[in-house]
């Protein structure tokens, strides 16, 4: 009698178990299927609690599926004409500062429901040849998005080029500007690594950072290299508060943004009002890349591609106190100019 007891428990737990394993499969395989347009959106959760309150839900779906079509250039005029979608010119730009992060801002910011990112940078304010192409042709660049999302560009080479600040002010005047900084020598010595790396490919060889950092007739900074000069902040950003109030840009810690993004990007949401969607399960530290990594849903995550993080050369001790001493009056001045104060050297 207990024996056939136990025997009927046992199948009953078995019964229990498929169904229940079923069920887990069954899940994966819907939120798996997300990327492939399917109607199944499981992951506002992971905006927080109240993320339908504000976004719409097909805004989630559209992040990861209908978008990604419509980037690979597959979606049809019917679809875009169903689903309301429009090319907008962008609410917020990425203005620099090069090797700043500026590429892992805005993939950090792309996690946000509301926030549709283009993919390439598009140099349409820096270069004359594009910027003659007008208006409609930058338009078109943009990625497809919902009229309430907003769509943000990066190009670096806006920070530092003349023409620039003008030019976009005659687009909108009243634009969002974002500026991601390091520590002036670091990102110099970055710049530095970036344009060595792409020698080495073509089996060219380069000076050392020391050669052109420091003027070999006088001793002293070079300030005619170019990645000197990028890192005198002050500078450039004078140049465009000709045009626009300190109030319309928010300037990033780029240092702290490799290390602790979460409280940079909520800043960020911040100041482009925008509800704070993007949270800690959105960012995993990858301890093989060293670096923090993007998790948009169970299935899908991603880290930045191997050119961002690379290894800097070693620079002679005392070429880098020359810098530092070279940049911290203008790093005073900065932070006195943006209200916002850096621990560098
Ligand atoms: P290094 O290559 O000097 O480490 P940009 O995108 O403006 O070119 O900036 C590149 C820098 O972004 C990298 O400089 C890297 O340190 C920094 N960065 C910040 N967050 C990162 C992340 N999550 N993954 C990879 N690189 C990141």
């Amino acid at each position: 009698m207990l024996f056939k007891q136990q025997a009927l428990l046992r199948q009953k737990l078995f019964v229990l178990g498929s169904l229940a394993i079923g069920s887990l499969l069954y899940l994966v395989a819907r939120v798996g299927s997300l990327d492939r347009l399917q109607p199944l959106c499981p992951i506002d959760g992971r905006f927080g609690p109240h993320a339908q309150d504000e976004i719409p839900l097909r805004a989630l779906q559209f992040k990861r599926g209908l978008l990604h079509e419509f980037r690979k250039g597959n979606a049809t005029k019917e679809q875009i004409r169903l689903h309301n979608l429009v090319q907008q010119l962008p609410k917020a730009i990425i203005i620099g500062v090069r090797k700043g992060g500026t590429r892992a801002l805005l993939e950090m910011l792309n996690l946000h429901p509301a926030v549709v990112k283009a993919s390439q940078e598009i140099h349409f304010f820096d270069n004359d040849e594009n910027y003659a192409k007008g208006i409609e042709w930058y338009r078109k660049k943009m990625p497809f998005s919902y009229p309430h999302q907003i769509t943000i560009e990066k190009s670096p080479a806006y920070f530092i080029t003349e023409e620039v600040p003008e030019r976009i002010y005659k687009m909108n005047s009243s634009i969002k500007l974002l500026i991601i900084v390091r520590e002036p020598t670091t990102r110099a010595i970055s710049d530095y690594t970036q344009v060595l790396e792409g020698k080495e490919r073509k089996n060219k060889t380069y000076y050392k950072f020391e050669k052109l950092a420091i003027d070999p007739n006088t001793c002293e900074v070079n300030t005619k290299y170019k990645a000197v000069r990028t890192s005198i902040y002050t500078k450039h950003l004078e140049r465009w508060l000709k045009y626009f109030p300190i109030e319309q840009f928010h300037i990033v810690d780029g240092d702290r943004l490799i290390t602790e993004p979460l409280p940079e990007l909520q800043l960020v949401e911040k100041f482009l009002n925008l509800p704070p969607r993007i949270s800690q399960y959105n960012l995993y530290f990858n301890a093989t890349r060293g670096f923090y990594c993007l998790r948009f849903n169970i299935v899908f995550n991603k880290c930045l591609a191997g050119s961002k993080g690379r290894i800097h050369p070693e620079v002679d001790t005392s070429v880098i106190t020359k810098l530092r001493k070279f940049f911290h009056p203008f790093n005073q001045k900065f932070y006195q100019i943006t209200g916002r104060t850096f621990n560098w050297p």
